[in-house]
């Protein structure tokens, strides 16, 4: 692929992605069956899931994660933007659209791309709090590990990386390579 030209190193392969997906898909389900939700009947009391994607990051993340999820749940986006255009440092976390207003009582999954600083997702499991879900869960696809400024915790890590910036499988550098299918490190 000529996107390749511009990596360094292919940090994880598309088959390890699937195969670990296809692991986390299976662990939430059973997390959330083994918490009392009803899976099966999603009128029954506190038993609403609701998964809540973070834009645009998380996008292709969370079409393969909600296809290892064979249970009844809702889909909704949240657009934030904290890395605009070509920097690769955080500056701060903007709330590109409004959250649902409808989580209380609901089981809510909130998935991001990646934990880097902390800050997109405590900004927005704070605001989600506020609506007294019956449970919140986080889940991330990428973790860097001792990057974190902020005592955030992720329920759900797909892979533990190296404190490098990487694009692929909908992280991008601009805008850009959120297309390429693996993760990649950027040459710089
Ligand atoms: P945090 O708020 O610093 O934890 O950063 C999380 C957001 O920053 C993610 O949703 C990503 O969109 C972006 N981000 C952090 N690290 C990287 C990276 O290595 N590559 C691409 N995007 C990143
Ligand atoms: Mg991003």
């Amino acid at each position: 692929m000529a996107l390749q030209r511009d990596f360094s190193t292919i940090l994880i392969e598309r088959d390890r992605i699937a195969q670990r997906v296809h692991e986390l898909g299976h662990e939430i389900v059973r997390d959330l069956r083994m918490s009392g939700v009803n899976l099966d009947d999603p009128q029954a009391p506190a038993s609403r899931v609701v998964i809540i994607a973070v834009m645009t990051g998380a996008i292709v993340f969370v079409a393969d994660l909600i296809r290892e999820m064979p249970v009844k749940l809702h889909i909704e986006l949240v657009a934030v933007s904290s890395y605009p255009g070509t920097s690769v440092e955080s500056k701060g976390v903007k709330m590109k659209t409004a959250l649902p207003s409808d989580l209380a009582d609901s089981h809510v999954l909130l998935i991001d791309d990646i934990l880097d600083s902390g800050q997109t997702l405590q900004a927005l499991i704070g605001l989600i709090q506020q609506q007294r879900p019956a449970s919140l869960r986080t889940c991330v696809l990428l973790r860097k590990p001792g990057k974190a400024k902020i005592d955030v915790r992720a329920d759900y890590v797909g892979f533990d990386i190296p404190d490098e910036f990487v694009v692929g499988y909908g992280l991008d550098y601009d805008g850009l390579y959120r297309n390429f299918p693996a993760i990649a490190v950027l040459r710089r």
